[in-house]
């Protein structure tokens, strides 16, 4: 077994397993080269170039793990939303949910129908590297909500905390309607040949801890318990911000708790009671430097790692597009010297 699912399952490693949120991307130029041949969803959508930008940053730096390529919007087109990604703003959905007309059209999709080219891209990267750990994903009901209510990504949330605290019924409706395409799409991943899932819930944070436990909680923990129900993938759940609710958190059957920057990795491990492994935390800005720096940052989150009931080196979100290539290198290379597996 991978050294990335013995951690996922908190056994003993030989060494700390490493890979990055959005290592696959814009700063790495072989995909640019890729990219620059089409639209960012014409690359999510062609299963050959979504494996082959999937496959770059394994070969560059020879991650513990892949993670496939693709947006965590793709099932909210699915839905039947309109989604365009515009350069320099991101992902815009022209036509956001107002009221119950539009809940109400929102379809379930089937997942081998509408987003079969996800389940191809999975099949071509483990047929390359069968031995290399591929990580399905998913966002999670609350952050997909945000994008379909807001139409885009915000600051404040306003439009999408307004809809839930003034329609809470018309949000649940909402809310399980994305448990249902979620889980389809993470277990079509499974099928596929994804080894493990994460589900991101990256704008999780923006909300009080007590709307968070209401109104997003439960349906990702509806999602974690159809998927442990059906399969026996490790579920990695990265709530960002969300650290008052590490003892539901660590309770809710995930077996990775994604941890982001903010929280040291030892206070995490005793707001958990070390009931689940831990993937984090380096602060993605480290990587632009300077060089030094990375590896001091690096040994130290290794040292609050230490007594975890398992560690998955990654950064504390998605890494930054302007980051030099080399300095990933830099960090991968001292994880493998340094990280000597925390059990
Ligand atoms: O991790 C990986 O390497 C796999 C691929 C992946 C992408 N997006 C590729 C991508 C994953 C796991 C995601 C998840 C995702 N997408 C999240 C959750 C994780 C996070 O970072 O919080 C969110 C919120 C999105 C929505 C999204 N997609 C945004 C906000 C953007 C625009 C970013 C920007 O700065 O413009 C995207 C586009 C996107 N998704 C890109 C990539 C590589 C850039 C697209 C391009 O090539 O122009």
């Amino acid at each position: 077994m991978s050294n990335f699912i013995k951690a996922c399952r908190g056994e003993p490693v030989d060494r700390t397993p490493i890979w990055v949120m959005r290592q696959a991307g814009r700063y790495l130029p072989e995909y640019q080269k890729v990219r620059s041949q089409t639209t960012f969803l014409g690359l999510c959508k062609n299963p050959d170039w979504a494996a082959e930008v999937t496959l770059q940053p394994l070969r560059r730096f020879g991650m513990d793990a892949g993670i496939i390529f693709s947006d965590i919007l793709v099932p909210v087109e699915a839905m039947g939303m309109a989604l365009r990604f515009d350069e320099g703003i991101g992902p815009l959905l022209p036509e956001p949910i107002t009221g119950s007309s539009d809940v109400e059209s929102l379809i379930v999709p089937d997942p081998s129908d509408t987003m079969g080219f996800v389940g191809d891209a999975i099949k071509r990267v483990c047929a390359v590297v069968p031995e290399t750990p591929l990580i399905g994903f998913a966002g999670a009901p609350f952050t997909l909500a945000s994008y379909m209510i807001e139409g885009r990504g915000s600051r404040v949330f306003d439009k999408a905390k307004k809809f839930m605290f003034e329609q809470p019924k018309l949000w649940k409706q909402m809310s399980e309607k994305l448990v249902q395409t979620i889980t389809a799409h993470l277990l079509m991943q499974v099928e596929s040949g994804c080894q493990a899932v994460q589900i991101f819930d990256s704008w999780a944070g923006h909300l009080s801890p007590v709307d968070y436990l209401n109104f997003a909680f439960p349906y990702t923990v509806e999602i974690i318990d159809q998927i442990k129900a059906k399969t026996d993938v490790p579920v990695i759940l990265f709530a960002k911000g969300v650290h008052s609710c590490y003892e539901e958190l660590s309770t809710c059957g995930a077996d990775v708790l994604g941890v982001d920057w903010t929280m040291p990795l030892d206070r995490a491990r005793e707001l958990t009671k070390n009931r689940v492994s831990l993937q984090g935390n380096l602060d993605p800005i480290t990587l632009l430097g300077p060089a030094d720096r990375i590896e001091k940052q690096a040994q130290r989150v290794l040292k609050e790692a230490k007594g975890c009931r398992g560690h998955i080196f990654n950064l504390g979100h998605g890494i930054h597009k302007t980051t030099p290539p080399e300095h990933l290198k830099v960090l991968v290379d001292l994880v493998r010297r340094e990280g000597r597996g925390s059990i």
